[in-house]
């Protein structure tokens, strides 16, 4: 296959390098289109446009697959654990025993927030929203640490990464006890991280919340699944922020901002609420889905659809088996995954959803389990974030680790007014 593209244009014919992935995957390298032909291209949304070559994570959209440095996520979600993944998405490599303790460690002894940071959580108003707090929290917790507000380095990284990994859960529980009024409930260096996390966000200080080894397995699984997902909405602007050398925790935070909308990782939100709102209507469904299909009605059936995944999301088919594990081991019946699996009956035999390729994505059943473990609604979107953290911080170390990388600063075409001559005051109508 030739390795050039060409291109057309004011009269004259370019040759273009074509770059192709390790999966087969072809790009156009435009990087001198502009200098060579003066345009630039136009890609609303990015949709035809790749920001970066990367190493971390393949998606098939076309085939479902999903590949975390090249491990199926069904092999994964099956045999690993979320902390062993984010080792691997990190450094690139299954970690060997020694290695994994290590990082295990590390995240341990890295669990506890600066003790100044109560201040900070006092000052939200119990009705704070916890993407807010969470956002918040993270710049803040980084002005404990003066060595991080230096240009990232390498040797830094790992504790810092480390850091933050352990930290945004021990601040997401902080949140949730704040938004009850419970007392804060430190992390246990005996338990380990999705078990430390349930521990900070349900015990008390009369009474230790009691671990479930299936509770702990599905949150453990919700945070594998969410782990990365190449180059989303929020990863993406994590790269752009790392690209200006911004630290760590600034590129996080933004990450956070992001996640935090209904058509990102707030989805999983929105879902429970679209679940609950069909539920207490009455309708087993249709409607909603007549609703999601007019336009007018500004409806969107939340949890299906995806940019990339033109077939079955894999996690949400993951996450699907999980909800009939999770749900019977805690002999729990939810009505409102009885409604979800109505609507993905109706959707997927509706012509509406099937010529638009509109599948269920991972947003659509993860509520399900959340509701079970007893998160709150709010809470889902930082549970997001929590499970994408490893993500964010694989590609901003690949920025770290790329000498050549450069600033991300995207072109554009202007459409406002042309030259036009300052008016004073008096003079304008
Ligand atoms: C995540 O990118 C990632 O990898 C994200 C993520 C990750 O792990 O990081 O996978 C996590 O964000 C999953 C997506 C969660 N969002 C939702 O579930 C919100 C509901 N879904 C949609 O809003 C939508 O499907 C998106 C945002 C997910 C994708 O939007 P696109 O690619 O811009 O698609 P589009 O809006 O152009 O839709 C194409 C057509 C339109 O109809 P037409 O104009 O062609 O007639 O499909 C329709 C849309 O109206 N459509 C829907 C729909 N999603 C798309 N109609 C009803 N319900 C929906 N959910």
């Amino acid at each position: 296959m030739s390795k050039e593209a060409k291109l057309a244009v004011g009269g004259q014919e370019y040759s273009l390098p074509i770059v192709e992935g390790t999966e087969g995957e072809l790009g156009i390298a435009i990087g001198k289109l502009r200098d060579t032909t003066g345009h630039i291209t136009l890609d609303d949304g990015y949709g035809n446009t790749g920001s970066c070559v990367s190493n971390i994570t393949f998606i098939d959209g076309e085939k479902g697959i999903l590949r975390y440095r090249g491990y199926p996520i069904e092999q994964l979600a099956e045999q690993s654990t979320f902390i062993e993944t984010a080792h691997l998405l990190i450094n690139g490599e299954l970690p060997s025993r020694d290695k994994l303790r290590e990082f295990s460690d590390r995240l341990t002894d890295n669990a506890y927030l600066h003790e100044d940071m109560r201040y900070h959580f006092e000052s939200f108003p119990v009705t704070a929203h916890p993407m807010a707090i969470l956002s918040s929290m993270i710049n803040a917790s980084s002005c404990f640490y003066p060595g991080l507000m230096g240009p990232a380095n390498r040797e830094r990284f790992d504790t810092h990464a480390a850091r933050l990994i352990s930290q945004v859960r021990t601040i997401a529980a902080y949140s949730y006890r704040k938004s009850k009024g419970f007392p804060t409930i430190y992390p246990k260096r005996n338990l380990k991280y999705t078990a430390n996390f349930l521990h900070m966000m349900f015990s008390q200080p009369y009474e230790d919340y009691e671990l479930k080894p299936e509770v702990v397995k599905a949150l453990d699984l919700i945070f594998l699944l969410h782990a990365d997902h190449e180059q989303n909405c929020s990863t993406a602007t994590v790269r752009m922020v790392a690209s200006s050398q911004a630290n760590l925790f600034a590129s996080a935070a933004a990450g956070v901002c992001a996640l935090w909308g209904p058509l990102h990782g707030g989805a999983n939100q929105a879902v429970i609420e679209m679940l609950q709102a069909i539920h207490d209507s009455g309708d087993d469904g249709s409607r909603f889905i007549q609703a999601a299909k007019d336009k007018d009605s500004g409806a969107r059936l939340m949890g299906f659809g995806h940019r990339v995944y033109k077939n079955y999301d894999p996690r949400a088919k993951i996450i699907k088996a999980a909800c009939d594990r999770i749900l019977s081991g805690l002999h729990i019946s939810d009505p409102l995954l009885d409604i979800a699996k109505h609507l993905e009956e109706q959707a997927l035999n509706d012509s509406y959803f099937v010529e638009r390729r509109l599948y269920p994505n991972v947003d659509f059943y993860s509520g399900i389990i959340m509701r079970a473990i007893g998160i709150p609604v709010e809470m889902f979107t930082v549970i997001f974030a929590i499970g994408r953290m490893p993500g964010w911080i694989a590609n901003f170390k690949e920025i770290l680790d790329n000498p050549k990388s450069r600033i991300s600063r995207p072109r554009q075409i202007y459409m406002g007014a042309t030259e036009r001559q300052y008016v004073p005051i008096e003079e304008r109508p």
